[in-house]
């Protein structure tokens, strides 16, 4: 198979900070089952507007953002697990402050473009092409994983939440922030019900089981767990002990 290979900012400014890596494959789940919401370059301009996110959020939107940027100190040294919609890696990025960093890896090539420029006036913030099951050594004060668990198969939930584990410094934090099974009486249960048998296959199998099992109760960390908006989303911590 040919490779093809790009060169990605990984670190800094200088010529000496890039790296030369693989362009990753696009996984199997992606290409088949999210094709139509990441990869369709139509889809991403019409799908990446804030009333979107807000309306696929329940309107949750603006507090699912704070509940992930109260983890995070401002000068902190950030990953993102993979782009999202809307303007979540902005205020991420304006949280940090430019004394910090921002690193964004996404495996899609035309949610790195997009992202880039979303995040153009931002220079502490940078986004690179890459398989977040596959990142190489180097560990950041907060790593934040936001409404991707559920778009992935179990298998590589667990994967995801081991590799991006190995990425939190000792007494950094993993953020998760996605889905959760609602209250038994949540008014939307059903609704919600139906969009992840109809557009979400693998959104179950994150509510059905705690991410701190999904990720073998690894005890190199304490883990913390909330809910929001009836139990229908969910955050949970997992600091690295010292
Ligand atoms: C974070 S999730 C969904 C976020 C949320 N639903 C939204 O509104 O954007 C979507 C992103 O995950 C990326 N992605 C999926 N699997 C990935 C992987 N293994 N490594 C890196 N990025 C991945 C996709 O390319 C896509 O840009």
């Amino acid at each position: 198979m040919d490779m093809q290979i790009e060169y990605v900012e990984t670190a800094g400014l200088g010529a000496e900070n890039f790296e030369a890596l693989s362009v990753p494959a696009i996984p199997d789940y992606l290409q088949e089952t999210y094709y139509w919401a990441y990869l369709n370059p139509r889809n991403v301009k019409l799908l990446d507007r804030e009333w979107v996110v807000k309306t696929i959020l329940w309107q949750q939107h603006n507090r699912l953002t704070r509940a992930a940027t109260t983890e995070i100190e401002a000068g902190q040294n950030v990953m993102q697990a993979a782009c999202v919609y809307g303007n979540f890696s902005s205020v991420l990025a304006e949280h940090i402050g430019s004394e910090g960093r921002l690193q964004i890896f996404d495996v899609a090539e035309i949610q790195v473009t997009n992202c880039r420029r979303k995040l153009a006036e931002y220079e502490h913030a940078s986004v690179a092409q890459q398989d977040v099951m596959h990142l190489r050594h180097q560990t950041f004060d907060v790593v934040c994983c936001y409404f991707l668990m559920h778009e992935l198969p179990d298998e590589y939930k667990r994967k995801a939440a081991s590799t991006l584990l190995d990425k939190v410094r000792p007494g950094g934090k993993l953020v998760f922030v996605d889905y959760h099974k609602p209250h038994w009486a949540h008014p939307l249960k059903l609704i919600t019900s139906i969009v992840f048998d109809t557009l979400e296959p693998y959104a179950k199998g994150l509510c059905r089981k705690q991410i701190a099992t999904i990720a073998g109760n690894d005890e190199r960390f304490e883990w913390r767990k909330g809910t929001y908006f009836g139990g229908l989303f969910q955050k949970v911590v997992a600091t690295r002990k010292v």
